[in-house]
């Protein structure tokens, strides 16, 4: 695991849009795996920048997305479908087509899964983009989460729905299940990019770098796959 560290969170969008960029670049026809949340926003924003400057292009680009809360249709403002729309495929020449993402919609959730799980199986996933939550959780594999689990239904902390109210009116608001990819699947892909801006992920980033590898802190195993970069911001590195 390499970790860059840099100055803030304008910086750390930077150089992480440079390792997505160089990759579709020697790579038209990539598959990313993508993340959600606030700390990737700043990086989708270079990523359109550079396709509108011409320097990119995602016609041929495949992506998977980490996951997708359960109990909002679709389209709601706060589904990590119209997240993803609004903040990079809407301004890129992305084929619609080519875009998954968990869908949590009818009945049959467990279905749903399957259905992602095997689409998983089928990619090779080239890039993987990941936050991290202040409990250690990537994707929505909460702390405790098997390192051998694949796409499943997550029960969500109340730590993690706390984190994430400040997208929504109130708590209440605040789905309790989301649809996640499991720590397998994420290990799978042959690359990946971790990203962290700020203090409230500082705890977080001490216990990855400097704790073991134990299932209560999803994140360390990343600690055992062979091509994993983490860039921090000096305020996440800040007990480190
Ligand atoms: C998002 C995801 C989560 C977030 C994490 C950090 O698709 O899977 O693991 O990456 O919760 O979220 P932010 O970036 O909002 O701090």
């Amino acid at each position: 695991m390499k970790v860059i560290k840099v100055k803030n969170y304008q910086q750390l969008s930077e150089i992480a849009s440079v390792m997505v960029s160089d990759l579709l670049v020697l790579k038209p026809d990539a598959t990313l795996g993508l993340a959600t949340g606030s700390t990737p926003i700043g990086l989708y924003q270079h990523l359109i920048n550079k396709y509108q400057k011409h320097k990119i292009s995602f016609k041929n680009v495949k992506t998977y997305n980490l996951d997708e809360y359960c109990d909002l249709p679709k389209n709601h403002q706060e589904s990590y479908y119209t997240f993803m729309h609004k903040n990079l495929f809407d301004h890129v020449d992305i084929n619609e087509e080519n875009i998954h993402i968990p869908s949590s919609e009818g009945d049959d959730l467990e279905k749903r899964c399957e259905e992602y799980n095997s689409m998983l199986n089928r990619a090779t996933i080239d890039l993987q983009v990941l936050g991290i939550g202040s409990n250690g959780h990537i994707g929505f594999n909460e702390p405790n989460t098997p390192f051998d689990q694949e796409t499943f239904i997550v029960k969500l902390t109340e730590k993690t729905r706390i984190d994430n109210q400040r997208f929504f009116n109130s708590l209440d608001e605040v789905p309790h299940y989301a649809i996640t990819m499991g720590i397998k699947n994420i290990m799978n892909a042959k690359q990946i990019l971790l990203l962290a801006s700020g203090k409230s992920k500082a705890e977080a980033i001490k216990t990855l770098v400097t704790g073991e590898i134990t299932e209560k802190f999803p994140a360390s195993i990343l600690k055992k796959h062979p091509n994993v970069i983490v860039i921090i911001d000096e305020e996440a590195a800040s007990l480190i």
